[in-house]
């Protein structure tokens, strides 16, 4: 199919936003920017739509989307009742990173949740999001807007080369501040459970809420057969081509490591200034003390390191503080739980 590529700067350009919102409203697949990551949006309350989605990305069936509404009130018709939690976390952080997951109304097709009886529910800041939702009058289903398993795209240069072709348009915003998706919460039943973690923190979501689990997908790998809360958690993730080891060292012991087992096909994923003193190529992913910064970072770095070519990389390891969880958590997926530990003697 041919895709319709249309650049929007501001929530202002108003012929483009209507441009996108009338693909929407005829059942078409756009893809949108947000502040996390861009998404491949379609009507949530239209399951053939939908249904173009899972395939436009080559998605497994089973892995639920996440829905995307530009007022609070828009909620109520998405959810069987919003509880105290979801009021309170949506005053704090709405519009916003932060992704709640709720028993599903029966308005909300099966194919959006893949057929499991919660949805998840967002509402991006990111303006032109929040222009092409309103301007569409719909609830907008949409998983991040990469092929299945690749690294979400934060701009559009990088949804170009995986869906041009495969949907009906693209609107180019420019880059994505946050650089990972959204932290998902489930306020489905008992304590509330964080699914992913994202820029909008652990820390932030107890000081709203007081007692908040972490699920244990989101630092460990799910067991062969293991049943997971978030469908998502099981799949190989965020995988650029490169084969990645984590190296959790010092930087001396680092470079050392990379002395020994670099080769001309290797590459270190390594911080920002630290480039001049590796012994291989290298791509850098933001400062070393800058959670921030390296989320901002990541997903284009995995991508730049098939640029170079690289078939193996070696990874600085990040801080699991704060933000730092988010990094992590999508480093090991990109890694595939691969973490080589060195001490210093
Ligand atoms: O920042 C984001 O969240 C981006 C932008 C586009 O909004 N979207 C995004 O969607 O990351 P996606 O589909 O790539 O990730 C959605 C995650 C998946 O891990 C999925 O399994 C989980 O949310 N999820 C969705 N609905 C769920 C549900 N009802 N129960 C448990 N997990 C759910
Ligand atoms: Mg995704």
């Amino acid at each position: 199919m041919e895709t319709r590529i249309l650049k929007i700067n501001s929530p202002g350009d108003t012929e483009n936003i209507n441009a996108v919102a009338a693909v929407l409203k005829r059942g078409g697949v756009a893809v949108i920017p947000t502040e996390t990551v861009y998404g491949l949006a379609a009507n949530a309350f239209d399951t053939a739509a939908v249904e173009n989605i899972f395939i436009a990305k080559g998605r497994p069936q089973d892995n639920p989307l996440i829905v995307h509404i530009a007022e609070f009130e828009a909620l109520g018709e998405l959810v069987r009742e919003i509880p105290d939690s979801a009021r309170k976390l949506a005053k704090e952080f709405w519009p916003g990173p932060l992704t709640m997951i709720l028993p599903k109304s029966e308005k909300v097709p099966l194919a959006v949740t893949a057929g499991l009886d919660t949805v998840a529910v967002r509402m991006p800041s990111h303006p032109i999001a929040a222009a092409i939702i309103r301007a569409s009058g719909l609830p907008l289903a949409a998983p991040s807007a990469n092929l299945s398993g690749k690294p979400s795209p934060t701009n559009a240069k990088y949804v170009i080369e995986d869906l041009n072709g495969r949907v009906d348009a693209i609107a180019d915003g420019g880059d994505c501040s946050a650089g990972v998706e959204s932290t998902v919460i489930s306020l489905a039943g008992g304590i509330p459970r964080i699914l992913r973690p994202g820029v909008i923190t652990v820390e932030q979501l107890r000081s709203v809420l007081g007692e908040v689990e972490i699920d244990k997908a989101v630092l460990a790998q799910p067991a062969k057969d293991e049943r997971v809360i978030s469908p998502g958690m099981k799949y190989k993730h965020y995988a650029p081509k490169a084969k990645i080891t984590i190296i959790n060292s010092s930087l001396e012991r680092y470079i050392e490591y990379l002395n020994e087992n670099g080769s001309p096909d290797t590459a270190a994923l390594c911080f920002d200034g630290e480039e001049r003193l590796m012994p291989i190529k290298s791509v850098t992913y933001g400062g070393a003390d800058d959670s921030l910064g390296q989320a901002h970072r990541l997903f284009d770095a995995l991508r730049e390191l098939d640029e170079i070519g690289a078939q193996t990389a070696f990874a600085r390891c990040p801080s699991s503080e704060g933000v730092g969880l988010a990094v992590y958590n999508r480093l090991l997926r990109a890694a595939a739980f691969r973490v080589v530990y060195l001490f210093d003697e």
